[in-house]
């Protein structure tokens, strides 16, 4: 199997997904060499900066700064912004340098909103290297930060030049966040059908064990579709909102239990409401095939209680919600069968409650 995906972007970029990856051919190949800062987090800087400085260097790039950001959701935040931008500046990071991102989804969104700002904007690389991060965050160039009113609230689109991801990266990540990143590829699966999703059937149990060749398979599957999704649709008018699946009552999870639930057990969760919803819209009976992928990527089929009107408000509140909505209607992307989304669907509130409370509770 080809071993990248081309992006085919206003400026088309290429992402490579391979085990011990080249990073020095990799990055020759897409960028001249110069002045470059890598923005990593307490986590992943100790266990792969130093390879990938070494990497750069031996491609003739200066490195002029390895920063390093306390690892985790808070990261994604002004004052660390704040903090980040001012050591590019005091290390002398010129207009034309190029900032690499080595992380997680965290670094990534971070890094990416430092290089779209700084001195209005520098090249941008991204080096994912948790395993949601190949998926998802790396590819289609939002990037952006929380605020303590809302995630993602400040933010813009960059795309970057170059996405590495190094397959060997994932040995150091916790299976736990494994099955974080599993949720988006599920999610990608459903959406797409057709060969991806057979190939997830196959390949799901054995990527979770982090078995190399079925991680790669499948992480190239879902950059692809996500690729032809923003591609299509570079700046959100439309189409890419069927990448929702399964995220309006995730979120509306998420918020109602304080952050306190990792974003893909709210979306496994969310996408098995969904199913419930898709099924009473007329759709194809896909709970079951939904419960055995979640089960097999090690996801849980339920969150833990939390109050179902709470997170009734904070769905109302998503901000990927239409301000045209009529009051006592949500709009859900949902499955007519696999590989068939359709967005916009109607749903009520009673509708809405019952799919909540279903996936709530031990
Ligand atoms: N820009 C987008 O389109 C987009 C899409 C989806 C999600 N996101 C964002 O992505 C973020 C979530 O990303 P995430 O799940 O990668 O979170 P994360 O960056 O916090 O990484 C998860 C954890 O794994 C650790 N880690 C990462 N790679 C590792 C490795 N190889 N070895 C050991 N530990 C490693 C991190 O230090 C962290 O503790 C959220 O902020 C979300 O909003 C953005
Ligand atoms: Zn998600």
């Amino acid at each position: 199997m080809k071993a990248s995906v081309t992006v085919e972007a206003t400026t088309p970029y290429e992402v490579r997904v391979e085990p011990a990856l080249d990073l020095e051919t990799a990055v020759s190949a897409a960028l001249s060499p110069g002045t470059a800062v890598l923005l990593t987090d307490s986590n992943v800087g100790p266990l792969h900066a130093p390879a990938v400085t070494h990497a750069l260097e031996r491609a003739g790039w200066t490195v002029a700064d390895v920063v390093t950001v306390p690892a985790g959701e808070p990261s994604k935040s002004l004052s660390v912004y704040e903090g980040v931008i001012r050591t590019l500046a005091r290390a002398g990071l010129p207009r034309s340098g190029t900032l690499f991102a080595l992380g997680g989804g965290v670094v990534g969104d971070l890094g990416g909103f430092v290089a779209s700002s700084y001195m209005r904007g520098v090249a941008l690389v991204q080096l994912p290297t948790s395993l949601l991060a190949m998926v998802d965050s790396s590819v289609g160039g939002k990037v952006g930060l929380d605020l303590p009113e809302g995630k993602n609230l400040v933010g813009a689109f960059l795309q970057p030049r170059l996405v590495a991801a190094n397959l060997d990266w994932l040995d150091t990540l916790p299976s736990r966040e494994v099955s974080h990143g599993l949720a988006e590829v599920v999610k990608m699966g459903l959406l797409t059908g057709g060969e991806f999703f057979e190939d997830l059937r196959r390949n799901l149990a054995a990527a979770r064990a982090k078995d190399a060749q079925a991680l790669q398979a499948l992480i190239l599957h879902s950059v692809r579709a996500k690729a032809a999704v923003v591609t299509q649709d570079e700046r959100e008018g439309g189409l890419r909102a069927i990448l929702n699946y399964g995220h309006t009552i995730g979120h509306g999870l998420e918020a109602a239990a304080g952050y306190d639930l990792p974003h893909g057990e709210a979306v496994a969760a969310g996408m098995l409401a969904a199913a419930r919803l898709s099924h009473e819209k007329s759709g194809t009976d896909l709970l079951e095939v939904h419960e055995d992928l979640l089960r097999a990527a090690g996801l849980p089929r339920r969150v833990p209680a939390v109050d179902v009107e709470s997170v009734l408000v904070a769905m109302g509140r998503d901000k990927k919600r239409r301000g045209s909505d009529r009051a006592g209607e949500y709009r859900f992307v949902l499955l007519r069968d696999v590989g068939y989304p359709e967005r916009d669907v109607p749903v009520g509130v009673d509708e809405a409650r019952r799919a909540v409370g279903a996936v709530l509770g031990p």
